[in-house]
């Protein structure tokens, strides 16, 4: 401890593998990164498995290598992984808020502390500084060290294992922002709260969320195995998406017959939302990540003055919306990344206080890196987070 090796094993990509993610990343060895001021070695005990890394492995939306290489970086390859649970093996000048052994968690956003917006009173998280720690950047937590930034390690919830403390960080943090982090929509007592992807992983954490608020949450999946641990979570039902087929880009507003089709199957769905929740209520807020396939639903059914909070856009990124319900029925819809620092402090805590669990649901080994991010791009993933061991034992 202290001393940093010169040499580790690494889960890589690189642009020639780009695609399905089970071809795309490879064991090998490479130079451990050199550490600057405020930085942070962390040996890598667990890591944990987001969607963005599928997205690394493809290379598409973003070529993550090019972009650093215009950027200026020199590496070919990039180490994918934003979540992380480690020991702090070696700091660079400047750290103050973590020791040499510490036990630590990972969030998986970096910014610039000197940044101008930041200087000026911005929320790190919404600084044009900001990157995404093993997606955007380099070094991530597929690897036996990584290299953060100092303020991106929390303590390590005691009571969890490497790997259940690895898995939560990055969806947690995300959903604790959209559903606390917008005021004045906030999760209060006996809200409706509709969660789609209530089975992964930000659903998962985010059905606990609404909970421990009072709020009452109805989740979405795609089978009902999925909908029954949604309710052992804690939400109030489930409505199985597969029994509705209005999925997808809006229909030209011009098109009569096409918009009655669709307003039939969101009025269908919003329905099945009242029927679920046992009354005639609207969610007054939509958690959203899905993206094309549902953003129009969430903008339908939304109450009034509610609030569609968006994180990504699983299944496109032409989330149409009507604007007629936007504006007449004035609700709000809000781009939510990440957790800032409180947030995802705020989050571990109600962790480590065993009030959320983290939804460990598989342990991978470090061979196995690509097999858990094909079966998240292929839907086929277990309820919950996955994590991948490092350094810990399987
Ligand atoms: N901006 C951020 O900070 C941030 C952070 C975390 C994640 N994200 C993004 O959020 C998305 C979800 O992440 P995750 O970790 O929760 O992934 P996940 O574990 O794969 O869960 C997503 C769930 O969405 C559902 N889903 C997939 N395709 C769908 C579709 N076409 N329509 C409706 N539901 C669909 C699936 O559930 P069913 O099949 O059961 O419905 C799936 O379990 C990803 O795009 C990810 O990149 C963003």
């Amino acid at each position: 401890m202290g001393e940093v090796p010169r040499r580790m094993y690494a889960s890589v990509i690189r642009p020639e593998r780009y695609g399905p993610p089970i071809g795309a990343f490879r064991t090998e060895v490479v130079d451990v990164p050199t550490l600057g001021p405020r930085q942070v070695l962390i040996r890598v005990m667990a890591a944990g498995v987001n969607y963005n890394n599928v997205w690394a492995a493809l290379g598409h939306p973003l070529d993550v290598v090019a972009i650093r290489n215009r950027l200026g970086a020199k590496e070919d390859f990039h180490i994918g992984g934003s979540d992380a649970s480690g020991i702090v093996w070696a700091v660079g000048e400047g750290v103050s808020d973590v020791a040499l052994g510490d036990e630590v968690v990972v969030a998986g956003v970096q910014w610039d502390e000197r940044a101008t917006d930041i200087r000026l009173g911005a929320d790190p998280s919404t600084s044009a500084s900001l990157s995404v720690w093993g997606y955007e950047t380099n070094y991530g937590s597929f690897a036996q060290f990584a290299v953060v930034d100092d303020y991106q390690c929390h303590p390590k919830p005691e009571r969890l294992s490497w790997a259940a403390s690895a898995c939560y960080m990055a969806t947690a943090g995300t959903a604790y922002r959209q559903l606390f982090g917008w005021e004045p929509h906030t999760v209060r007592p006996g809200d409706p709260v509709l969660i789609w992807g209530g089975a992964g992983g930000l659903g998962c954490m985010a059905i606990q969320l609404v909970r421990q608020a009072g709020g009452v949450p109805v989740a979405v999946v795609s089978s009902d195995g999925r909908g029954e641990y949604c309710v052992g979570l804690g939400a109030k039902g489930y409505i199985n998406r597969t029994h509705f087929d209005h999925w997808g880009r809006l229909p030209n507003i011009t098109d009569e017959a096409a918009m009655a089709l669709w307003l039939k199957g969101a009025r269908d769905f919003g329905r099945r939302f009242w029927d679920v929740l046992g009354e005639r209520k609207a969610p007054k807020i939509v958690l959203e990540h899905s993206g094309a396939d549902t953003v129009p639903t969430s903008m339908y059914v939304c109450d009034n003055a509610g609030m569609v909070v968006v994180c990504g856009g699983t299944s496109g990124y032409n989330g149409d919306v009507d604007l007629r319900a936007l504006w007449m029925r004035q609700k709000r819809l809000q781009g939510s990344h990440a957790g800032n620092m409180r947030q995802c402090r705020e989050v571990t805590t109600l962790i480590a206080q065993g009030l959320v669990d983290p939804c460990l649901s598989l342990t991978f080994g470090f061979e196995e890196i690509g097999r858990a991010h094909q079966l998240m791009h292929d839907n086929q993933h277990p309820p919950g987070n996955m994590a991948i061991s490092i350094n810990a034992m399987p």
